[in-house]
């Protein structure tokens, strides 16, 4: 199966907005936040959908799709399994890059930074805010192993709603947040010609160093 030819051809033209140093926050969780909210605005779908970068204990970096469920300047909250692949890159190498995409609006964000685990509390607090369906879904699945069949999940699926029914349900030990703290951002904005528009935040103690990159 060759289609190299039909993606070649495909090609887009980026001109919806420029973007200037002048319009950038000298805070880029500021700046996150005004983009954020464009994007929710713009009615983008999935706005929350992120690429998570983590890099294995043999040096493979792989990413994967998670739900951005929080920001602040403290960081970008996650939640997943600590015991599924990326749980155990992240416990090995805490170094973390995260790929958000708004297609509608010709806008890329990237934030690179160490991950650190949400105290249990946090934890709790966002585990029963979940349908039961998901907290339940916690428990079932032993994320990134490998089963047997689907079979598998819907067997100890019936068995946990039975188990926990009529109760609420605790959090799961292995199951948690992480919380990525930037060291590195970059906003990038769709261009004519390929000219996109790129501006790196580099952390320096205290404030953030902001320069232009060639696209
Ligand atoms: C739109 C979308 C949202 C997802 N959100 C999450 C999430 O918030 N947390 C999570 O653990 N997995 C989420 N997943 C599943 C992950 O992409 C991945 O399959 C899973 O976490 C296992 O990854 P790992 O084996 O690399 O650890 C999502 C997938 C998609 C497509």
């Amino acid at each position: 199966m060759d289609n190299s030819a039909e993606l070649v051809a495909l090609r887009e033209e980026y001109c919806a907005h420029g973007l200037r140093r002048v319009d950038l926050d000298p805070d880029p969780f500021k700046q996150f936040g005004v983009w954020f909210t464009a994007a929710i605005e713009a009615g983008v779908r999935d706005v929350n959908a992120m690429t998570l970068a983590t890099v294995s204990p043999g040096g493979q970096p792989t990413g994967r799709v998670v739900l951005l469920k929080g920001y602040s300047h403290d960081g970008f909250i996650f939640y997943t399994n600590y015991h599924s692949e990326k749980g155990h890159h992240l416990e090995k190498n805490p170094r973390a890059g995260l790929v958000i995409l708004w297609k509608e609006l010709e806008r890329q964000i990237r934030i690179d930074g160490i991950a650190e685990k949400l105290s249990r509390d946090e934890c709790l607090r966002y585990f029963h805010s979940r349908p039961v369906g998901s907290q339940l879904g916690a428990w079932v699945s032993h994320q990134s192993e490998v089963i047997d069949a689907r079979r598998v999940l819907d067997a100890r699926m019936a068995e946990l709603t039975e188990r926990f029914a009529g109760q609420e349900i605790p959090l799961p030990p292995y199951w948690g947040g992480y919380r990525v703290k930037p060291d590195r951002f970059e906003f990038w904005q769709g261009r004519p010609n390929r000219l996109h528009d790129r501006f790196r935040y580099t952390r320096e103690s205290e404030s953030w160093r902001l320069e232009r990159l060639a696209p």
